[in-house]
């Protein structure tokens, strides 16, 4: 796949090709992971806490997320670029919900967006698929509404709940959207979600049986070092490496070690 479209997702998961995704909120990271061949980069409102230093994603604003998604589109040339229309841009009503998105494809040149929820915002998706905007679905642990969960542990692990996630889930599809993310379910559950639809459903905490896996870029790479979720595998430990190297900078500044010689002009 020279350039990654909505369809090409829906073409790997027929060939079982698993997708590979990833967060990114600028330009420099976004040139690595793109570069890197990541086929989905995700502008996720999880900049709120990774950026911004926010203890959930509810603060960040419409705007604030066009300024992340525009400078992660101005790095990318073959991954498909998703966008997350934040908290309180897209739930009141469906023409809002439209506004926001259409906000986001002009302001930042992104691909598509993704909206958390089900049957509650199925009017809402409708809208901005009908104005041709491609929508990914986000179930299971839905960090918008952390408030009303009270808790960051695994979701659906009832049977009404797996239940409703399940309907959810074909209706999601049923209404156009072209993927779905299930983050923080069991992977049995995930696994039974993904058999059962044509459209790609990638996970986070959700196991093997998916057809594509998604993780937070500054947790897999170690920046971030409080947040160790079991999901979660490390493929580096930048925060170490990066505090060694600070160090060491500082240190070379005060004992004058630099800039030496040929370091200057
Ligand atoms: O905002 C985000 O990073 C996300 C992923 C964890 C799926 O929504
Ligand atoms: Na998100």
């Amino acid at each position: 796949y020279k350039k990654i479209t909505t369809k090409s997702l829906v073409d790997m998961k027929a060939q079982g090709e698993k997708i590979s995704m990833l967060t990114a909120y600028d330009f420099t990271m976004a040139k690595i992971v793109d570069s890197a061949g990541v086929d989905v980069i995700l502008v996720g409102d999880s900049a709120s806490n990774v950026m911004a230093g926010h203890e959930t994603t509810l603060p960040i604003t419409l705007d604030q997320m066009i300024y992340h998604a525009s400078s992660v589109v101005r790095a990318v040339d073959r991954a498909l670029v998703v966008v997350d229309l934040p908290f309180g841009t897209y739930q009141s009503d469906p023409k809002e919900a439209l506004r926001s998105a259409i906000r986001i494809m002009k302001e930042s040149g992104g691909h598509a967006v993704k909206l958390e929820g089900g049957s509650e915002i199925k009017d809402s998706i409708k809208k901005i698929l009908n104005a041709g905007i491609p929508v990914m679905g986000h179930l299971g642990l839905t960090p918008q509404s952390i408030y009303k969960f009270g808790t960051y542990t695994v979701r659906a692990k009832e049977d009404a709940e797996a239940e409703k996630l399940l309907e959810d889930a074909k209706l999601l599809e049923r209404l156009g959207c072209f993927a779905l993310v299930l983050e923080k379910i069991p992977a049995a559950l995930a696994e039974k979600v993904a058999a059962q639809l044509h459209i790609p459903v990638i996970g986070i905490g959700a196991g093997s049986g998916v057809d594509g896996q998604v993780l937070v870029l500054h947790d897999m790479i170690g920046m971030t070092h409080e947040f160790s979720p079991r999901f979660l595998r490390r493929y580096m430990n930048l925060y170490e490496e990066m505090s060694q190297a600070i160090g060491q900078y500082v240190t070379d500044v005060k004992t004058k070690d630099f800039p030496n010689a040929h370091e200057q002009y």
